[in-house]
């Protein structure tokens, strides 16, 4: 078995058309300095996300220490180790929605949906973030789905707008 056979059998992300996209852009990197960042990019073009073992498949492929590549992923935001959940909805927690009550609301949304801020429902539904702000804080408490913005949020209306989302 390939290391790349490997991989899907950890990780059902990680196929082998997959694979073959993210051998090309190694291929198409490898031996340019300062290539990390623009494979990194790349690849999460593809996959949506850094999971350990693809940036240990990665790192081999540029030939560079694993733990290289984990301190660039762990270090920009912009990338991420967790799947992407089908949306995304960011709770605002700027001043004016923090003091409306977005604590409730979030509180719901974990309670409802099983998800934590930071995180992806195991189905991938939602993924849940916080900001800092929406810049629409005169419709506090504000969240945003995908690109939806819903002004006047309640611990109650939470749970119907987010049904709205498959
Ligand atoms: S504080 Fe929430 S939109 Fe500005």
């Amino acid at each position: 078995m390939s290391f790349a056979e490997d991989l899907y059998s950890i990780n059902k992300d990680l196929t082998p058309e997959v694979m073959a996209r993210v051998d090309e852009i190694i291929a198409r990197h490898r031996g340019t300095p300062g290539s990390l960042i623009p494979v990194l990019e790349e690849c999460q073009g593809v996959t949506a996300y850094l999971p350990v073992e693809l940036q240990e498949y990665i790192a081999r492929g540029l030939n560079m220490p694993a733990s290289t590549v984990y301190g660039v992923v762990t270090f920009y935001s912009f990338f991420s180790m967790i799947p992407k959940g089908r949306h995304t909805v960011r709770v605002c927690m700027g001043t004016a929605c923090y003091v409306r009550g977005m604590n409730e609301i979030v509180n719901r949304i974990r309670s409802e949906f099983n998800v934590e801020i930071g995180n992806t429902m195991p189905d991938r539904r939602f993924s849940l973030e916080s900001v800092r702000c929406l810049g629409a804080c005169g419709l506090a408490p504000v969240v945003m789905v995908d690109s939806d913005t819903h002004g006047g949020v309640t611990p109650e209306r939470i749970v119907d707008i987010l049904n709205r989302y498959k």
